[in-house]
């Protein structure tokens, strides 16, 4: 099949690059001639574990291809994506102006049938919107079908190449036909591809994000309550992630979720909600409480510090929104920067891929370290924000010789309480009891 992804951001290339890998001839068109340059020549603009070798492969076979021209673009497409930016306006409605002015200019291109399909995360009634934009230009056949990305940051071509599930909403049996055809190969295991009307699809994407990020707020507020009766939050989660109804994934603790999708859906959903005159009071909740557990390390660390952190240094670990990513949007560590530095702190970081990201955005606030190891240097105590995979198993002895005193604050639960006990650290983490010395 022939494929046009309009916006070569995260979701374009990746999609882009995926559809390409089952053989689809894929035109990738952005705006950003110095992206498109890079991209054409063979530099890769993300990071995504899994995705360079994919985009080389089909790079070099002329099945992706990397172009300005939308008109040219467009030309001999099937189905026409559009990955473009929704970001939050500023009562935190998803803006539609990227979305909706390359739609007005697909309606001035269009000859013959095709399929528009929204790939971004839109409020309910966009593909309706996409369409009265084309509509305005165009007076031929077409359809507007919406296919909401579930995408994982750092799992996402194993995502979009074995999906759990593909939502696509459409009214219109021609375009039905055609997804089918598309998606065919990715769901060969026997996972489905789920049709529904186009208003469902666009919620099925806030309601999936808006549960999970539900799901774990929830969980933050049992550790909070574990800390305060004594309980362990490990056990209980053992305890109810095994029933199935629950499900053990996305219970863990920790300093709340970030990213570029769950802060941005939840408090879209709550926007759209009000626009019906509906109050959605859980998910206000859950936005109240993911911003306070951002900062729920500060008062121990402060407390174990007398109240007073002016002078204090310290070492941070992870400053991505989670493991294998670069991504440091809405990332629980930028705030424990901001609000140590003003406190009269100073932060020493380490991330094994966000560093670059972190420089251009608060870069004479804190010191870099070239390895997890440097940024221990006098530092007064070890705060870990990301649970890599390499801080899990670290050379404990190296961390005590590093810091000025054994002491860490873990806002992800990374190691275990009788391993720190034994190893004579002060230790406190997220919903378990504390290990103080
Ligand atoms: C999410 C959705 O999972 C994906 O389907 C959607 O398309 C985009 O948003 P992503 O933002 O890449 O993907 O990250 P995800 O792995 O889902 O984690 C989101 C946040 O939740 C992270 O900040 C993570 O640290 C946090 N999290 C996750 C927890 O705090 N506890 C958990 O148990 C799971």
């Amino acid at each position: 099949m022939k494929i046009t992804v309009v916006g070569t951001g995260y979701v374009g290339l990746v999609s882009g690059t995926c559809f390409a890998e089952t053989g689809n001839k894929v035109t990738c068109v952005d705006i950003d001639e110095k992206k498109v340059q890079k991209l054409a020549n063979g530099t890769i603009t993300i990071y995504e574990p899994g995705l360079e070798k994919l985009f080389q492969r089909n790079l070099k076979e002329e099945r992706l291809i990397f172009t300005t021209d939308l008109a040219e673009g467009i030309k001999e497409a099937d189905i026409i994506f559009l990955a473009l930016p929704t970001p939050p306006g500023e009562d935190g409605s998803a803006d539609l102006k990227y979305v909706l002015g390359v739609a007005e200019q697909i309606g001035k291109l269009l000859v013959g049938y095709k399929v528009i399909v929204n790939k971004s995360t839109v409020p309910v009634g966009t593909a309706q919107k996409v369409h009265n934009a084309i509509r305005k230009n165009y007076n031929g056949e077409f359809d507007v079908v919406s296919n909401p990305e579930f995408l994982r940051e750092g799992v996402a071509v194993d995502d979009f190449m074995k999906p759990d599930r593909v939502v696509v909403g459409t009214s219109s049996e021609r375009a039905k036909k055609l997804m089918s055809e598309l998606y065919a190969p990715y769901v060969r295991q026997g996972n489905p591809v789920i049709f529904m009307d186009e208003p469902s699809a666009e919620l099925t994407k806030y309601a999936a994000n808006s549960f999970l990020a539900t799901k774990i707020t929830f969980m933050n507020e049992i550790a909070r309550l574990c800390e305060l009766l004594g309980a362990d939050v490990d056990m209980v989660r053992k305890g109810i992630g095994t029933d199935e109804r629950i499900g053990k994934r996305f219970l863990f603790p920790g300093i709340g979720y970030g990213g570029s999708c769950f802060p941005k859906d939840v408090q879209a959903l709550v926007r759209s909600s009000h626009e019906v005159d509906y109050d959605f009071k859980i998910l206000e909740s859950v936005m109240q409480v993911n911003e306070d557990q951002k900062l729920h390390l500060l008062p121990k660390i402060k407390k174990y510090f007398n109240g007073n952190l002016v002078g204090k240094h310290f070492a941070l670990w992870g400053l991505a929104f989670k493991p294998n990513t670069d991504d440091i949007r809405e990332a629980p560590a930028l705030y424990i920067i901001k609000a140590l530095v003003g406190e009269g702190a100073t932060v020493t970081a380490y991330d094994p891929e966000a560093m670059p990201n972190v420089k251009a955005q608060v870069n004479d606030i804190i010191n870099y370290a070239e390895t997890q190891y440097d940024a221990l240097k006098e530092a007064d105590a070890l705060i870990i924000a990301t649970e890599w995979n390499e801080f899990r198993t670290p050379e404990f002895e190296k961390i005590a010789a590093g810091l000025k005193s054994k002491v860490i604050f873990d806002g992800r639960n990374v190691f275990d309480l009788q391993h720190m006990e034994s190893l004579g650290f002060h230790y406190e983490s997220v919903g378990r009891k504390p290990i103080t010395k």
